[in-house]
């Protein structure tokens, strides 16, 4: 086990305080219920983050945001964290990550164009995409939880209507691959490798790539000699010259209720970005604006104490289910603080009866189960898309008590 006595932001608010809050997170069950679904995280907040809204409150600065001081802080941020830079006079701050997506796709597609995901994946990725009317053409990952570039190359091949490209001019309809960088749910990180060869295939079809990078600064630090991870921003990667990367520190730093985002443009991309429309910014919340270049300015200490947390509890979760639940397989995953958990395997009690809803067995529908016999609420797999059957996602930020109670909650509900 990893170090349960590490004391981190995680361990800061009580079940008691967190049921306070009025957030989705602890509104939407009743209050027996153990909720790890949604991403939200239970940590006390950001100190920086604290004095800067104060700040900006009793100052009335609470008026329209102005400029790029978003792009400035996440290129900060950054160079600090992964030693990538850019430009940030070319950013586009825009109100949120999947409106930054959805700006992006309508300037780069057109209706009746297709987007390729990587099931299982974010859950909105299909809703935002079908509701531009767009078609969601899907490169499952593989069994391993990787990029799969067999499957992204017939993806492209379908999206583009191009069978075989060659190396021929590009005349294929319009496409970009959204990819999920670090992957939700399965908290892969893209390996540069991986990235360079996506975005290859992506040339060679004319495909254009676009990431979600709002994970991105969650990896694992590496605690008691398990090996650290890191992320790979995709616009340090060769050949993401006319890529796009949409970032936020709405994740890391626990403010998706102060919601902003930043698009980054490699240098081909950076006329796509200016062509987003003026109107698109209307949305930007100067307030939660600043929140965010608090964080990424001085926050580095509280994010690493809070990536510590949720690498303890991922080790922690692994030898949990290992002794409670032996029949669900997981993995920590080399990134964000989602547990990505395979029940395909899980067999309930002898002669196990039936519950309301129809969940027959814990295999066939575990988030079911879990809400129902044990009062602990997590996402179903089957949201994320093809691949996404028999599991569940689990949220790792939270306490040792919290994560605790709610395995040996589930374990105990399979022995009744
Ligand atoms: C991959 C991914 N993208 C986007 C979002 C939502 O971001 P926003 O609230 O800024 O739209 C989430 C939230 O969990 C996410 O996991």
């Amino acid at each position: 086990m990893t170090g349960t006595s590490l004391r981190t932001p995680l361990d800061v608010p009580t079940l008691d305080e967190l049921r306070r809050r009025t957030s989705v997170k602890w509104r939407a069950f009743d209050p027996d219920v153990l909720p790890l679904f949604v991403a939200e995280m239970d940590v006390a907040p950001c100190e920086p983050v604290v004095d800067a809204v104060t700040a900006a409150m009793r100052a009335g600065d609470t008026g329209y945001d102005h400029g790029t001081v978003y792009g400035e802080a996440y290129a900060r941020f950054a160079e600090r964290r992964w030693g990538w830079s850019f430009d940030p006079s070319t950013t586009r701050t825009l109100p949120d990550v999947m409106v930054a997506i959805v700006e992006v796709l309508r300037v780069l597609t057109g209706p009746g164009d297709a987007v390729v995901v990587n099931p299982p994946v974010y859950p909105p990725f299909f809703g935002f995409v079908r509701n531009e009317g767009r078609r969601v053409v899907t490169a499952p990952l593989g069994a391993d939880l990787r990029l799969d570039l067999d499957a992204l190359e017939r993806a492209f091949a379908e999206a583009t209507g191009v069978a075989d490209h060659g190396g021929g001019p590009r005349s294929g309809r319009r496409a970009v691959w959204l990819v999920c960088n670090p992957h939700n749910p399965t908290g892969t990180a893209h390996a540069p490798d991986e990235l360079a060869a996506g975005l290859a295939l992506a040339a060679r079809y004319g495909v254009r790539v676009v990431a979600d990078e709002i994970h991105a600064p969650i990896t694992r630090p590496g605690l008691a000699g398990h090996p650290a991870t890191t992320h790979t921003p995709l616009l340090t990667v060769p050949g993401s010259d006319d890529a796009v990367a949409v970032v936020s520190a709405s994740k890391a730093f626990n403010l998706p209720g102060i919601k902003a985002a930043a698009a980054v443009g490699g240098p081909g991309a950076v006329a796509d970005l200016r062509r987003i429309p003026e109107e698109a910014s209307h949305g930007v919340h100067h307030v939660a604006v600043l929140a965010h270049v608090a964080a990424l300015d001085h926050g580095d200490a509280w994010l690493d104490a809070v990536l510590a947390g949720v690498e303890r509890n991922a080790w922690l979760l692994a030898d949990l289910l290992a002794e409670h639940l032996p029949g669900v397989r997981y993995r920590p995953g080399e990134a964000t603080y989602l547990a990505w958990l395979d029940c395909r395997d899980l067999a309930g009690p002898a002669g196990g009866s039936t519950v309301p809803d129809g969940a027959r067995s814990p295999a066939a529908d575990p988030r079911a189960w879990f809400l129902d016999r044990a009062r602990v609420a997590l996402e179903d797999g089957r949201r994320f898309g093809p691949g996404g059957e028999g599991h569940v996602r689990l949220n790792l930020a939270t306490n040792v008590d919290v994560l605790t109670e709610a395995v040996v909650r589930i374990g105990a509900s399979l022995a009744r």
